[in-house]
């Protein structure tokens, strides 16, 4: 699957809702609910973080919940790639780019969303292929004023902010023009996963997904 043809799916992803959760899962009894309560505020696209011993299994289980588009966060290697792609993960979230792991994705058809913080890094992805980029550490790598300064010289390069987005500034980031959506943690807390407050995860969802976007 050519770098294009990845962005063109990572696109299509991106228009389904405003905001992508983050999600840090560590027990796996909460990822099939978890699932359904952002399914249910409107968020479908999931993004798991491999930062968990049971992040493999928790995409398994939500990939199984009608409606759920579930990738992987945090994929830093060609091995991380081939695992989520064994698991069942639709879609690859880095927060930048190797040659490795876009080699691995490109073999696997594995749809990719690299990271970049600076021009140069988008330079890189935009000459492989790659047109929609995830923006890390949004907040840390110069915020909204950064991607603003970015459009004027990279027109063609759109991108998902992510780290340090709140539920107070998800609507400014998504007035950008570059700004296709938005990732973040926020919808769905740590504690409220801890909790099993999945009705307030879906109330956070609801919100989010009401988020309005540039077109
Ligand atoms: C991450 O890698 O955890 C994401 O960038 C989410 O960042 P956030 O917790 O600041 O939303």
């Amino acid at each position: 699957m050519t770098p294009a043809l990845q962005t063109h799916a990572i696109l299509s992803l991106c228009r389904l809702a405003p905001v992508m959760p983050v999600l840090v899962i560590d027990d796996l009894r909460h990822a099939e609910p978890l699932a359904r309560a952002l399914v249910a505020g409107g968020l479908p696209v999931l993004e798991v973080t491999l930062r968990t011993g049971c992040a493999l299994d928790a995409i398994a289980a939500m990939a199984r919940v009608p409606g759920a588009r579930v990738g992987a966060g945090t994929v830093l290697t060609a091995h991380d790639a081939a695992r989520v792609r064994a698991a069942g993960g639709t879609f690859a979230v880095s927060p930048g780019a190797t040659h490795g792991l876009i080699a691995a994705c490109s073999a696997q058809g594995l749809p990719l969303l690299p990271g970049a913080a600076t021009a140069s890094e988008a330079m890189v992805l935009l000459e492989a292929g790659y047109r929609v980029l995830k923006f890390f550490p949004a907040e840390a790598a110069g915020g909204q004023a950064m991607l603003r300064a970015l459009r004027a010289p990279l027109p063609q390069a759109d991108f998902v902010p992510t780290g340090g987005i709140t539920e107070d500034s998800a609507a400014d980031w998504l007035h950008l023009q570059n700004v296709v959506c938005v990732g973040g943690s926020w919808v769905a807390p740590a504690a409220m996963i801890r909790a099993g407050d999945w009705d307030g995860i879906t109330a956070r969802a609801r919100k989010a997904a009401a988020l309005a976007r540039e077109d």
